[in-house]
């Protein structure tokens, strides 16, 4: 397997309801993922990227949390819709999305 351009870890972790830090998974993380496979699998690419579903990232209220390595960016309060702007914006165009970064004094 050839080394990826970039990997697409997003959180799906899931808690109690009545948990106060919630999580992910009540917060659009399975539906991001699902959006994140569609779309990198109707644009040919899961050659150059390479996306995995993770437990906790640590920065739970903002979920649904994505992490984008090599390049350190995580985007916070992902939903479906923004898919398509991340992969655009980010993947391919190569300009990290920053209406969908984390707060820079958290991460
Ligand atoms: S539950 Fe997703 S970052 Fe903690």
């Amino acid at each position: 397997m050839a080394r990826p351009e970039k990997h697409i870890l997003v959180c799906t972790h899931s808690r109690p309801k009545d948990d106060p830090k919630g999580c992910c998974a009540d917060r659009g993380g399975k539906e991001a993922a699902e959006t994140f496979a569609r779309e990198l699998g109707d644009r040919d690419l899961w050659g150059r990227f390479k996306l995995n579903t993770t437990s906790c990232l640590g920065v739970c209220e903002f979920g649904a949390s994505v992490l984008v390595y090599p390049d350190n960016v995580m985007y916070k309060e992902v939903q479906a819709d923004d898919v398509k702007t991340i992969i655009e914006e980010h993947l391919l165009g190569g300009n990290p999305v920053e209406a969908l970064k984390v707060p820079a004094d958290v991460w």
